[in-house]
């Protein structure tokens, strides 16, 4: 079967699908962005994610093209025709395409809307998460508005890509002060030596995860407590256990950190629990 994406009102074949040179997501990455989890061919925290979306487009003050309901519909339609059972669907809306000037275009340009959908192998994530990853830190240089999710993700892209370089899997960033913010597209978290289970407070300099969101809900369902607080990376060095939340990932051990292991070099039981118990909760809610 052919693969599909929506193109601003069309369903069209993947390898047909295109957008205008002058498309402004394009040119200035004036674009925000959303990537949510299917499974079983349902879409995981839709309601969260779309409430994300309206505040991303509101902070860069550009208009939803579509209503919910209808963006809803497109989503499960994209999933549908790709027959996604297990994967994600992934949607950006832009400022539309105008002659290139960065101020504002004419408020007659409609605002731009792409979805595509992927499959993913479900026997190499969970693999990948009984294994765990290697992270190494990169300065956090990225501007200081990352709770907006736009697709402008060029130092996310060198992060990963100097991860990579460096025979690990991801990145995680560190601000000025020694702190660490996140990771090149998921949020992190430590257990630290003490046993507390901690992450960054959602400010400007970290993405809010819906990921984290639940699973701030199932941690508290557990009757764990966890502090949102700056955490440094000596700190994350010493921890017993790291791993990161994502759309993608759901939960995802960290087993290194700068060539620090951290715990006994395994997944540790936190990780483990909630990346357990995450689809349990959200299949519930
Ligand atoms: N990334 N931080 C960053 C920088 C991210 O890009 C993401 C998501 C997250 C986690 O957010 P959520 O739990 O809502 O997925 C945190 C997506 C998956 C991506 O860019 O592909």
């Amino acid at each position: 079967m052919s693969r599909i994406a929506y193109v601003n009102g069309r369903y069209l074949l993947f390898r047909e699908a295109k957008v205008h040179v002058e498309d402004r997501g394009y040119q200035f990455a004036d674009a925000v962005y959303e990537v949510c989890e299917v499974r079983g061919g349902r879409l995981i925290d839709e309601r969260r994610h779309l409430e994300r979306l309206k505040r991303s487009l509101t902070e860069i003050r550009i208009a939803m093209p579509v209503t919910p309901r209808a963006l809803g519909v497109v989503l499960r339609e994209v999933v549908a025709r790709n027959r996604i059972g297990y994967g994600f669907v992934y949607l950006q809306i832009g400022r539309g395409v105008a002659r290139r000037d960065p101020a504002f275009p004419a408020p007659e340009v409609a605002p731009s809307l792409v979805v595509t959908a992927r499959s993913l192998s479900r026997t190499k994530n969970e693999a990948l998460a009984e294994k765990g990853i290697g992270v190494v830190s990169v300065p956090d240089n990225r501007w200081g508005r990352v709770d907006i999710k736009t697709v402008g993700l060029l130092p996310n892209v060198l992060a990963r890509q100097a991860a990579i370089d460096q025979g690990a899997r991801d990145a995680w960033f560190v601000d000025k002060d020694g702190f660490v913010t996140e990771a090149a597209s998921s949020n992190a978290w430590i257990v630290t030596a003490n046993g507390n289970l901690v992450t960054r407070q959602a400010d400007h300099a970290i993405l809010r995860g819906i990921t984290r969101m639940v699973a701030f809900e199932v941690i508290k369902a557990r009757g764990v407590s966890v502090e949102e607080r700056d955490f440094a990376l000596e700190e994350a060095y010493a921890a017993r256990e790291a791993f990161v939340t994502s759309a993608t990932q759901i939960v995802l051990p960290v087993v290194s950190i700068d060539g620090h292991v951290i715990g006994d070099g395994k997944p540790g039981p936190v990780a483990r629990m909630l990346r357990l118990e995450f689809h349990r909760y959200v299949g519930a809610e």
